[in-house]
């Protein structure tokens, strides 16, 4: 049974100030973040070029809190070939590698690759995208699945607005997951703001990526903090 505290907000430093993304993940942090979401984009699965492993290497000290505990970073890859980065990632200290199945020649062996090297694994979905996929790494015999991500934007930018199909989407999804019986947590990602993230947390979410609705306010804490007070009503 999902309940507010096992609600996780994920900022994404897609919208941070890139000239001080140290500085950004700390006061993020500070302010309530649970993961820190991670988009990874190459200019060629998606039309924008972010940042790649050296980054999130360099960032990897910075992601604890004040007590000293490590704060998850939740990697998106939004690029084409997957495994070579996705291994990249893995080993510059990411926790979590998700990727777009559309993107991966061999699904089941980018999820086992990414788990061989000790990190949670996720599948994305964009809006459009079927969820066929999810039939065979759901199954009994498959354990290698941590995470769906169901994109409620297009990739490729921030700032975006929220695609309302989403909310069946996560419906659907919600319902797969109880019937696996696993454990796996279902994230949304796009256009997440403090007045429709209950909304996707009735559709199912329980885990919710916001950049511009965070990094677009002077005051992360009181942002992050309408979240959790909507999550909670
Ligand atoms: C889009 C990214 C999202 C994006 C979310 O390709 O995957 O994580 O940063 O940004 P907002 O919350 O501004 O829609
Ligand atoms: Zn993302």
């Amino acid at each position: 049974m999902r309940n507010s505290s096992s609600f996780r907000i994920a900022p994404s430093l897609l919208s941070a100030d890139f000239a001080r993304l140290g500085e950004e993940v700390k006061s993020v942090i500070a302010a309530g973040a649970d993961w820190i979401h991670f988009d990874v984009m190459d200019n060629h699965y998606v039309p924008n070029l972010t940042f790649g492993p050296m980054v999130c290497e360099a960032l990897r000290k910075h992601a604890v809190t004040a007590d000293g505990a490590r704060v998850p970073i939740d990697v998106h890859l939004m690029v084409k070939p997957v495994d070579a980065l996705a291994q990249a990632f893995a080993r510059a200290g990411a926790d979590l590698v998700s990727f777009h199945p559309d993107a991966s020649a061999h699904v089941d062996r980018t999820l086992q690759l990414i788990k061989a090297e000790g990190c949670q694994a996720g599948l994305v979905f964009n809006p459009a995208a079927p969820l066929d996929v999810l039939e065979w790494v759901l199954g009994e015999d498959c354990d290698k699945l941590d995470l769906i991500l169901l994109m409620s934007v297009n990739p490729g930018f921030g700032g975006q607005s929220f695609i309302l199909s989403t909310l069946r989407k996560l419906e659907r999804v919600r319902r797969l997951i109880e019937q696996s019986g696993r454990d796996i947590r279902l994230e949304v990602d796009g256009g997440i703001k403090t007045d429709n993230i209950r909304a996707a947390a009735d559709a199912g979410a329980d885990t919710f990526v916001a950049g511009s609705a965070i990094f677009g306010q002077p005051d992360y804490k009181g942002v992050i903090d309408a979240m959790r007070a909507r999550l909670a009503a």
